[in-house]
């Protein structure tokens, strides 16, 4: 595969350009880590990847046929744990995607691993296949922490995988999860200058949230796990700031920080609210252009979801004609997450709508926002309020 896909750019295309991303989720992990809500599902049985990839396949099939020509700008392998697929079966889906679509010749291919050692074995073998970009779960670099994040592989383990990660492929992320319980900014610090130390040139570092119906809610609400308060997380928050912009990588957007030009093209797809199609259990896309566009939803279920395909060629059990003004809230929603903001003026074409200018003014007074030349940003200032100020300009 990696030659089809290193041909010239039939199309490569500059950042603000409609761009087009296809999202493959793999739905299985080795056990169910207790803070997870992804659609993830731990089975005794290793899955039947031949069976899977037919099964993708087919459900790519479907969407070609509902959406027509494209050029593949990203390809994203999510979980649950995609370094459990074979690399074969990475291969045979990059191929079925390129069967229906010219890929570009600079497509971030990108593939969410586990740093264990057993998966890092993979790692030579997904970069054959035309994997461009992995980002590596590995979430802290203190062991104790680790452990009570239900995480099957140690610090060292994890540093271990990264090496090899760094050796197999041009460009490597990491996820760290802070904001856990107890934990104090100076521990955090430390944590995070050792993790910005490893040079990899992107970073993912998420607040840990306690999401319902997962081990941890159940813990929290008993009372047995306390997550800093808000005074508390912002102190790690500012450190996380400070921390990355120090070493050159700030956030581009709330979560997600990088070096300048390696941002995740892929998650920019999702953010821009630009074009994506979603294969494999519970994926979600984002068809057809701004004006008519449609949002699908699969079937969670991994054996529904290959009955499902198997039985009618597709899994789709939500597919909804969005309104202007429901696109108009999602752009928000997403490109306000952004540190680029927004162009105003697709908000409001697809709105019907100005901003209320009394809101903007009272937003920029606060510090909390820009406005300048069709353009909306949150400051990093409010960053931190993000869902309030998207609340106040959706109003
Ligand atoms: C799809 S998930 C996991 C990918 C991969 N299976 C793994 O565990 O490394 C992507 C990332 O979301 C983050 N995440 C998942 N649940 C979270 C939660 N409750 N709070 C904060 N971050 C979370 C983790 O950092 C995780 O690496
Ligand atoms: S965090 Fe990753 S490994 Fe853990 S259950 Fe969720 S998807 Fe699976």
């Amino acid at each position: 595969m990696l030659e089809t896909l290193a041909k010239p750019a039939a199309s490569a295309r500059a950042p603000h350009d409609p761009a087009f991303g296809v999202y493959v989720h793999w739905p299985f992990c080795l056990s169910k880590c207790p803070y997870c809500d992804f659609n993830s599902h731990v089975r005794r049985d290793k899955p039947d990847e031949t069976r899977f990839v037919r099964a993708i396949e087919r459900e790519l099939s479907h969407v070609a046929n509902e959406i027509g020509a494209r050029t593949v700008d990203t390809i994203f392998f999510g979980g649950g744990t995609p370094s459990l697929m074979q690399p074969k079966t990475v291969d045979a889906i990059l191929a079925a995607v390129a069967q229906r679509w010219p890929i570009a010749g600079d497509a971030e291919i990108t593939l969410e691993a586990n740093p264990t050692s057993v998966e890092a074995e993979n790692f030579r073998g997904y970069r054959a296949a035309g994997v461009t970009r992995v980002s590596l779960g590995v979430q802290s670099l203190d062991d104790a922490a680790l452990k009570f994040l239900g995480r099957l592989h140690t610090a060292n383990e994890a540093l271990a995988a990264v090496k090899i990660a760094q050796a197999a492929f041009p460009r490597v992320s990491i996820d760290l999860m802070y904001a856990r319980p107890e934990q104090t900014p100076a521990a955090w610090q430390a944590e995070l200058a050792r993790a910005l130390d490893i040079g990899t040139e992107h970073l993912s570092l998420y607040q840990l949230t306690i999401e319902a119906d997962t081990a941890f809610a159940a813990l929290h609400r008993a009372g047995k796990l306390v997550v800093p308060d808000a005074e508390a997380g912002r102190a790690l928050w500012d450190v996380t700031q400070e921390a990355c912009d120090r070493a050159g990588l700030p956030a581009y957007e709330i979560s997600n920080h990088a070096r300048l030009g390696a941002e995740c093209r892929h998650n920019l797809v999702y953010w821009r609210y630009q074009e994506y199609a979603g294969v494999g259990p519970g994926a979600h896309g984002r068809i057809g252009a701004d004006g008519a566009r449609r949002a699908t939803a699969t079937e969670r279920s991994p054996e529904r979801w290959l009955a499902a395909v198997e039985a009618r060629g597709h899994s789709v059990i939500t597919d909804e004609a969005l309104t202007s003004g429901e696109q108009a809230d999602e752009l928000l929603l997403m490109g306000l997450r952004l540190r680029e903001g927004i162009d105003t003026a697709r908000y409001e074409t697809l709105s019907g709508r100005a901003f209320d200018p009394e809101r903007v003014s009272a937003l920029v007074a606060e510090g909390l926002i820009e406005v300048r030349e069709g353009n909306l940003r949150v400051t990093a200032a409010g960053f931190p309020l993000l869902d309030a100020v998207v609340a106040d300009l959706a109003a």
